[in-house]
């Protein structure tokens, strides 16, 4: 688990990435709710936290997949395959990541440190 950012510091409607390996997006939506997922688009080499949020999905800004912030499951082509997902809480007025120990289904040509 690690710190992310005060919560302060991300009002909702906003997202966040993290310059994590790969890099994770923080969002907290209109609603008041905070998830954490993959930052890197499946299909290619897009930044989620640049999307557009609309209730639990978030579109990419590249093709317009659209993640569920809750499963990470895609809806509809270009992009094939789910983001993970990250456990997300509030600890002390923090928010804190917990990352996935899953493998990271990354687009092609981007490998796990982000180098080609
Ligand atoms: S880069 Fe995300 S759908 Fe194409």
């Amino acid at each position: 688990m690690f710190k992310a950012c005060p919560l302060s510091q991300l009002v909702p409607g906003e997202a966040l990435r993290l310059d994590t390996s790969p890099p994770i997006a923080v969002f907290h939506t209109e609603e008041g709710e905070l998830f954490a997922i993959d930052d890197t688009c499946t299909h290619q080499d897009a930044s989620l936290a640049d999307g557009w949020v609309e209730g639990c999905e978030v579109e990419c800004p590249l093709h317009a997949s659209r993640f569920d912030l809750r499963t990470g499951a895609v809806d509809a082509p270009p992009a094939k395959l789910p983001v993970r997902t990250h456990g997300v809480s509030v600890v002390d007025g923090d928010i804190m990541i917990t990352e996935s120990g899953e493998v990271p289904n990354l687009p092609p040509g981007l490998t796990i440190d982000g180098h080609r």
